[in-house]
């Protein structure tokens, strides 16, 4: 029988996040974008919360990450940060607050830290974001890094399939990762890549890489919480596993009070006053 090492921790930070790496703990993190949800996850031991950019999805509605703003990106992760007493709490900089301006994607960072009071940004890209990553790291601001299906170039890769699949983009995602933990992020997110790739990077690494449709040798998983709930149904890549599948429940139990309301069965004597 083999045996887990646990780390103990009473609030999860960059360095238990490293700790769990270094003892082969696998790390859990999941999305999450208001008060209620993160309590729940919070409180079932989830390792981090990512205020993905996701929203932009499965809270708003849109087709891409593209469109969601700095502003709205701080009001999820406010409402997660006063959700959590354990959990370390991860934001995405959103499209457009970051790229090609390193001044202003410390503002952004700053702002988020300020005025959510979370503890740590997510960004993507490698080399071409290099300089907006270290600009963030210098004020001493956590930095996770994301590499391989980077949703926010969607309109440049044209599909949302799995990346990477061709040396020469293989060969540029370690060395990108490399320069990633070289600069001083603390984790690294791997989105849609082969496995054995994802494997090389993590082993190569000692940051900890967290993935997602990535394989399972990596050193942690990350979902996109209206997904693992089956909130969300249309949605069916190969890597997601369905724990639930509320999209049918909650129908269910909407029918069930629509019926109740229309055939005067709700409310009945033991429920009013
Ligand atoms: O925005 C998001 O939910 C993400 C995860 C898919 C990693 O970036």
């Amino acid at each position: 029988m083999s045996v887990h090492k646990k780390v103990e921790a009473k609030r999860i930070t960059t360095h238990t996040i490293q700790a769990m790496k270094n003892v082969g703990e696998k790390i859990t993190m999941l999305t999450a974008y208001d008060f209620s949800m993160a309590r729940i996850l919070d409180a079932a031991g989830i390792d981090m919360i990512l205020v993905g950019d996701s929203a932009s999805n499965v809270m708003a509605g849109h087709e891409t990450t593209l469109p969601i703003t700095l502003d709205q990106m701080i009001y999820h992760a406010c409402s997660v940060v006063r959700g959590i007493k354990r959990c370390l709490v991860v934001v995405d900089l959103p499209f457009g607050s970051y790229q090609g301006n390193s001044k202003k994607a410390l503002a952004s960072a700053i702002r988020i830290m300020k005025e959510s009071g979370a503890h740590a940004i997510k960004l993507e890209g490698g080399d071409e974001v290099l300089d907006s990553v270290e600009r963030i790291l210098s004020a001493g601001v956590p930095v996770m890094g994301h590499l391989g299906l980077t949703p926010q170039s969607i309109y440049k890769f044209g599909t949302y399939t799995v990346r990477a699949k061709e040396e020469a983009e293989a060969a540029k995602l370690i060395a990108d990762a490399k320069k990633l933990q070289k600069a001083g992020c603390f984790a690294l997110v791997l989105e849609k890549i082969p496995a054995e790739l994802a494997k090389k990077v993590a082993e190569s690494l000692d940051i900890p890489v967290i993935g997602i449709g990535a394989g399972n040798d990596v050193d942690g998983q990350v979902l996109v919480v209206h997904d693992m709930l089956g909130i969300t149904h249309e949605f069916n890549p190969r890597f997601l596993r369905r724990y639930l599948n509320l999209y049918d429940e909650i129908k269910g139990a909407v029918n069930q009070y629509v019926d109740d309301v229309k055939s005067r069965d709700f409310p009945n004597e033991k429920e009013q006053y």
